[in-house]
């Protein structure tokens, strides 16, 4: 497996294979992997020839109240995790390398940013989209896998992709799940027993709402679901239906509701989604 780091010989790697007309698929992660990244890994090795992944954790999308420095990482672990997956590379640049001194250019996705994790966490989306551009123009990918589990992040990378007409084509994983039901996500680490057993009301509390969904219940009793099955010791930030494209609140008529549900359990701050209905145009 080849670790790259800096982003002139991940571009010379990346054309090298192209010109044998490989096509390369990406995976990007800020590491401390799981079974949902290695999904992803998959994803990727089924529409590409040769599939990497990067590992950075991105210090533009944390806010300086947020746990850049606590992140957790294990450069060790995830290597050997991507390689018995089939990896054939990894991107794994030092801060300086992705922003040299100087460096003052950023990508910002208007509207669908707004709301949500876009509203909770002001500046994370425009870090998200700098950093996916940058990680986009070193790797080169002829198609790229991102997850589900950050559906807002998706609809936000599919809109800059469209706008920036990135030649990539992008696939979306779904969630991968504990067998408890709680959403993989690296920063499940930091819950203890009694927080987990808390988290879990987030996923229980969307398949609620899924079913009631499937039995023909209005957005008002799909939301009511939704909110009223959560753990009081969640700090919720939003349990919402939304359209998953414009992350706008749904309506009774909208032919998508995706349920989106975030909040904080302790220190830790958890994010799921389900899709809720989808009715075909
Ligand atoms: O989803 C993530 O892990 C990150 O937001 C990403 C896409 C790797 C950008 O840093």
């Amino acid at each position: 497996m080849h670790i790259l780091t800096s982003v002139a010989e991940m571009q010379k790697y990346s054309r090298s294979l192209q010109r044998q007309g490989l096509r390369v698929g990406f995976v990007p992660t800020m590491g401390y992997l799981h079974d949902g990244h290695v999904s992803l890994v998959e994803l990727a090795q089924r529409h590409s020839d040769v599939v990497g992944a990067s590992i950075f954790v991105n210090p533009t999308q944390f806010s300086p109240t947020e746990d850049l420095a606590q992140y957790p990482r294990d450069f060790d672990g995830d290597s050997a995790k991507l390689q018995s997956a089939g990896c054939q590379f990894i991107f794994f640049p030092p801060v300086q390398e992705m922003y040299p001194d100087g460096a003052s250019t950023v990508v910002e996705v208007e509207g669908v940013t707004s709301r949500y994790e876009g509203a909770f966490r002001p500046t994370h989306f425009r870090g998200v989209t700098t950093i996916v551009a940058k990680l986009f123009n070193s790797v080169l990918p002829d198609v790229a896998a991102f997850g589900q589990k950050d559906a807002q992040q998706v609809a936000v990378v599919r809109k800059m992709m469209q706008d920036l007409n990135f030649p990539i084509q992008l696939l979306v994983g779904e969630t991968v799940r504990e067998p408890d039901g709680l959403a993989m996500s690296s920063r499940n680490v930091y819950l203890s027993p009694e927080d987990r057993a808390h988290g879990l009301s987030i996923s229980a509390a969307l398949r609620a709402a899924q079913q009631l969904a499937a039995t023909g219940g209005t957005l008002r009793e799909v939301e009511h679901a939704l909110r009223s099955q959560l753990s009081p010791a969640i700090a919720l930030d939003y349990a919402d239906v939304v359209d998953p494209q414009t992350f706008h609140p749904a309506t009774d008529s909208s032919a998508e509701w995706l349920g989106i549900i975030a909040g904080k359990i302790g220190r830790t701050r958890l994010i799921d989604n389900m899709l809720l209905r989808s009715i075909p145009q």
